[in-house]
């Protein structure tokens, strides 16, 4: 009927609003309704992944924002997440997040977290910035219902209405891995310290691993900070990584690759990508002041020893590599996504300003996802794998 009406005045509508109306009679039918969502009932990797069909979430607090969510990129954490990576610090997240509501409940669990998608719904305190049928894209917290599925709700502060200048499947390759990307640099890294330009010119940083998700946006950002970035991968992605700026790129299987990486240091700062860990970087003698490893052992401590041991286990690994001595003669410090407003707004900036541009690998049908699972598993990866919901 209503779907009826609509027809009706479609040719006095002005476009902007026919499609929100569009948006709006689309949710109003499914509103009761149910969802499909990829979930795990329990940890055991990628065999759990099953397509379910879920009740559609709610918004329980005044800042969500329901999206329908249009496209999603698959990240290695997701893969990790399905054979209980971390399990024991995000069920205590989900826990003092909830304080004991329904949601902290652990499974089924949706894993997913970035997305591109449409404003659908939204909470009384998220304002006029969001516009039901608004474009946009963001990010869910690690502890959260993540995104491979048709709906999910997201805090406005993490949501953005999307760059005009990248497709959807583009934009939603980018927040989780850009996130991560400028957390470690920004903020581990110490750059968000180094606000001057004068103070972060021609700074030289190692980007280890250059050629997957987060090197190849960990470069464009480097490169829009005014860096200088040297960067390894392997020898069929050279071109695309001086494409994208950087000012050296080194096979790291050529023979002198190590004597070339010495030569090119020293660095203010080692990002490392390719999870070579703070002990092969020592024995290797890059010259640096501060090393950055994303696969920092903090996780996993607490998943294998539990909360105070694996807690005693951190401080002490974290003790062992800072601690000045004449070996240790650079910072090691850890780098992770950080679901951050201000780190949204810079990705959109660089976006919006041409800086960052999205390297999308393959595409696939989200009833296909778990091939694009099975397509992390198997390493190598040059960009990222994003799944499109429509
Ligand atoms: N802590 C966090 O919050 C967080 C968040 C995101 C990612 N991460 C971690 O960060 C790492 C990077 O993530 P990603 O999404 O970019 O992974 P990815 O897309 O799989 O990229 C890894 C890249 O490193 C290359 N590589 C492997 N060994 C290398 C080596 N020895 N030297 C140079 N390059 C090498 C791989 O290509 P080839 O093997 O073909 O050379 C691949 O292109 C992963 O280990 C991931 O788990 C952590």
């Amino acid at each position: 009927m209503l779907k009826g009406s609509l027809e009706m005045l479609r040719p006095i509508i002005p476009r902007h609003f026919r499609s929100l109306s569009k948006v709006a009679v689309k949710h109003k039918e499914r509103l009761d309704d149910k969802m499909q969502a990829w979930q795990i009932h329990s940890y055991g990797g990628l065999e759990e992944l099953k397509l379910c069909t879920t009740r559609m979430p709610v918004i329980t607090r005044p800042s969500d924002v329901l999206i329908k969510v249009d496209a999603s990129s698959v990240n290695p954490f997701d893969l990790s997440l399905t054979r209980g990576y971390g399990s024991k610090v995000l069920n205590f997240m989900r826990k003092a997040k909830n304080l004991g509501a329904e949601s902290d409940i652990e499974f089924p669990l949706t894993l997913g977290r970035d997305f591109a998608g449409t404003v659908v719904s939204k909470g009384h305190g998220v304002g006029g910035r969001l516009k039901l049928g608004e474009e946009v894209w963001g990010v869910v917290p690690v502890e959260q219902q993540g995104c491979h599925a048709e709906y999910v709700i997201a805090n406005e502060s993490l949501v953005n209405p999307r760059p005009r200048n990248i497709s959807c499947i583009e934009a939603a390759s980018i927040p989780y891995a850009g996130l991560t990307a400028w957390s470690a640099l920004w903020l581990s890294g110490g750059l968000c310290y180094k606000t001057a330009v004068a103070t972060r010119r021609n700074k030289r940083v190692l980007v280890l691993g250059g050629s997957g998700g987060v090197g190849t946006l960990a470069i464009q950002m480097l490169k829009a900070w005014n860096m200088h970035v040297i960067t390894t991968c392997s020898s069929d992605a050279v071109n695309v990584l001086e494409k994208i700026g950087a000012d050296v790129v080194i096979d790291y299987k050529e023979d002198r690759a190590d004597e070339k990486l010495v030569c090119e240091g020293p660095y203010d700062i080692i990002l490392d990508c390719a999870n070579q860990g703070p002990d092969v970087i020592k024995a290797k003698g890059y010259p640096h002041y501060t090393y950055i490893t994303l696969n920092s052992p903090l996780l996993k401590n607490i998943d294998e020893r539990g909360f105070i041991s694996g807690t005693v286990k951190n401080v002490g690994d974290f003790v062992k590599y800072n601690f000045p001595s004449k070996e240790n003669k650079g910072f090691v410090k850890w780098g992770f996504f950080a679901p951050s407003k201000t780190g949204l707004d810079a990705l959109q900036k660089f976006v919006e300003n041409g800086q960052l541009v999205s390297v999308v690998k393959k595409v696939y049908p989200f009833q296909e996802l778990p091939r694009a699972y099975e397509r992390i598993a198997q390493g190598h990866l040059r960009g990222k794998l994003v799944v499109d919901m429509n």
